[in-house]
C-alpha cells in the first residue's frame, strides 16, 4: 500500500511552493491527502490541489461529515507534514486549538509530524513563535529551521520556506522509519574540501563533494537534532533545517567547527581538511616568468579533530564532557584496517568512518561503503549504498552512545 502523507498547508505565500512538495510526494508513489487553512485557500485554491492530489480538499470539519473527517484523516496517516507552518498556526498546533480541519488532524494523528516554518524573520524569532516550537519539539514533532534568503517584499532574513526538494527527503527519511533519537541533540557536521589559496585565483584542494556530510546533515535533522553544517565548498543546496555556516579555508573551518563544537553533543567531521596551506599566500596573481617557477612552500594546518578530542580530554578531567560523542572520517588508499586503527588512537575521536578510496567509491558518488571502527567495541562493516544509508547507520551509533 502506498504510504499515506497528509500535506498540510498553512496561509503564507510559501503555499505556493507546497505544490512542488505535493507533486514530489505524488509522483514518488504516495497518497497524499492535501489539508489546507482557510487562509491558505487564499493563496492557492481548492482546486489546484484537488487536481494536483486526485482528492477532494477542504478546510472545513463540516464537509462530507458523515466521514468524520476530522478524526479519520489524521488516524490514517502514516505522516503529516506542514509546509508552510506559519506562525498562528504552530501556535494553535502548540496549544491544542481545533478550529479547522488541519488542527483536528493534527490532534488526532498518532503518526510522526513534521513542521518545516515559513514567515517573517521577526515572527519566527518573537520569543511566543520560539515558546510554541519548543513546545511542539518536546511533544516529539520535527520543526525543522527556516532557512535564511529573500522573504516576502523587499525583505530578507531568516523565515524562508526550505526547498521542497529537501522538505520531502526529510519526510522520506521520516517514512523510512528513522526515530526522533536525536531530538534535543546539537550536532555539528563539516562537509566538503578545504580550499588554501595560493594567490587570488589558484588554491590547493581535494576532491571532496560534500555528499556524504551533507546526507550526513539531513539524516540528523530528520532524527530530531538540531543541526549546525559547516560546508567547505560544496555546490549542493542547503539541506532543510540545518543551520549552514560556509567556509573556505581548513583555518576557517577549524573556526567555525570549534566555536559550533562549544555547546554540541556530538561533533562529525566527514571534511577533507587539507593537512597543509602555503606559507605565503600572494596577494596578486602570479604571471608567468621566464625560466623555473618559484616554488611553493608549505606549513602544516592544525589537525581539527585531534584538538577535538584533546579539548574534550582536558574537560572531561574537568567533569565537562563535550561534545560527547566525536566522529571522525578517514579516507585510506591501502592497509585500510591497521591504518584506519592508528588513526583512531591518534585522533582521540570515539569512531572513526574508514573508507576505501578508489574503484569509484567515496568521491562524488552517490554511494558508498565504509567500516566503523569504535574505541571500544568491534567494527561495524556497512556495505555498499546510498551515502543517506550510511549516514542512517553512522547516527544509529552515535546515538547508542549518547547518554
Ligand atoms: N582532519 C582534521 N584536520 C586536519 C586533517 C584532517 O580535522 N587538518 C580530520 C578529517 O575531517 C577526518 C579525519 O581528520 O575526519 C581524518 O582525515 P585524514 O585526512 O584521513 O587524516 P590525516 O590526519 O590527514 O592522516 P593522513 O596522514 O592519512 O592524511
Amino acid at each position: 500500500m502506498k504510504p499515506r502523507v497528509v500535506l498540510g498547508v498553512g496561509g503564507g505565500i510559501a503555499a505556493y511552493k507546497a505544490c512542488e512538495l505535493l507533486r514530489l510526494f505524488t509522483e514518488s508513489g504516495h497518497d497524499v491527502r492535501v489539508v489546507p487553512t482557510r487562509d491558505a485557500l487564499k493563496f492557492v485554491g481548492e482546486a489546484t490541489w484537488a487536481a494536483l492530489s486526485g482528492k477532494a480538499v477542504s478546510a472545513e470539519v463540516w464537509d462530507a461529515v458523515e466521514e468524520v473527517p476530522h478524526v479519520r484523516i489524521g488516524k490514517s496517516a502514516d505522516l503529516v507534514v506542514v509546509a508552510p507552518a506559519t506562525a498562528d498556526l504552530m501556535a494553535r498546533a502548540a496549544h491544542g486549538l481545533a478550529n479547522d480541519l488541519l488542527t483536528n488532524t493534527l490532534l488526532t494523528a498518532r503518526c510522526p509530524v513534521v513542521f518545516a516554518p515559513a514567515m517573517h524573520t521577526e515572527m519566527w524569532e518573537h520569543p511566543a513563535t520560539q515558546a510554541n516550537v519548543a513546545t511542539l519539539r518536546e511533544r516529539g514533532a520535527i520543526v525543522v529551521e527556516p532557512a535564511v534568503g529573500r522573504l516576502t517584499g523587499v525583505d530578507t532574513g531568516k523565515g524562508r520556506l526550505p526547498d521542497p526538494e529537501e522538505i520531502f527527503r526529510i519526510c522520506r527519511d521520516v517514512l523510512k522509519g528513522s526515530t526522533a533519537d536525536l531530538a534535543g541533540r546539537r550536532v555539528v557536521v563539516s562537509a566538503g574540501g578545504t580550499r588554501e589559496a595560493i594567490d587570488p585565483v589558484r588554491f590547493i584542494g581535494n576532491r571532496s563533494s560534500g555528499l556524504q556530510g551533507y546526507a550526513l546533515a539531513r539524516t540528523a535533522v530528520a532524527r530530531g537534532a538540531e543541526v549546525t553544517l559547516v560546508a567547505a565548498n560544496v555546490g549542493l543546496p542547503d539541506p532543510a533545517g540545518a543551520r549552514v555556516v560556509r567556509v573556505e579555508s581548513a583555518i576557517q573551518l577549524r573556526e567555525a567547527v570549534l566555536a559550533a563544537a562549544e555547546d554540541a553533543d556530538v561533533v562529525v567531521m566527514a571534511a577533507a581538511v587539507a593537512d597543509f596551506r602555503p606559507v605565503r599566500q600572494q596577494a596578486t596573481k602570479i604571471k608567468k616568468t621566464p625560466g623555473e617557477p618559484e616554488p611553493i612552500y608549505l606549513t602544516k594546518n592544525p589537525d581539527i579533530l585531534a584538538e577535538l578530542g584533546e579539548t574534550r580530554r582536558k574537560q572531561r578531567e574537568q567533569g565537562q564532557p563535550y561534545p560527547e560523542v566525536i566522529v571522525g572520517f578517514a579516507a585510506e588508499t591501502d592497509d585500510v584496517l591497521a591504518n584506519g586503527r592508528a588513526k583512531l588512537a591518534r585522533k582521540g575521536c570515539d569512531l572513526l568512518v574508514v573508507n576505501q578510496v578508489g574503484e569509484n567509491l567515496a568521491f562524488g558518488t552517490p554511494d558508498n561503503a565504509a567500516i566503523v571502527l569504535a574505541a571500544d567495541g568491534d567494527p561495524v562493516e556497512i556495505p555498499r549504498g546510498p551515502k543517506e544509508d550510511l549516514a542512517g547507520i553512522v547516527w544509529d551509533l552515535v546515538a547508542g552512545r549518547l547518554v
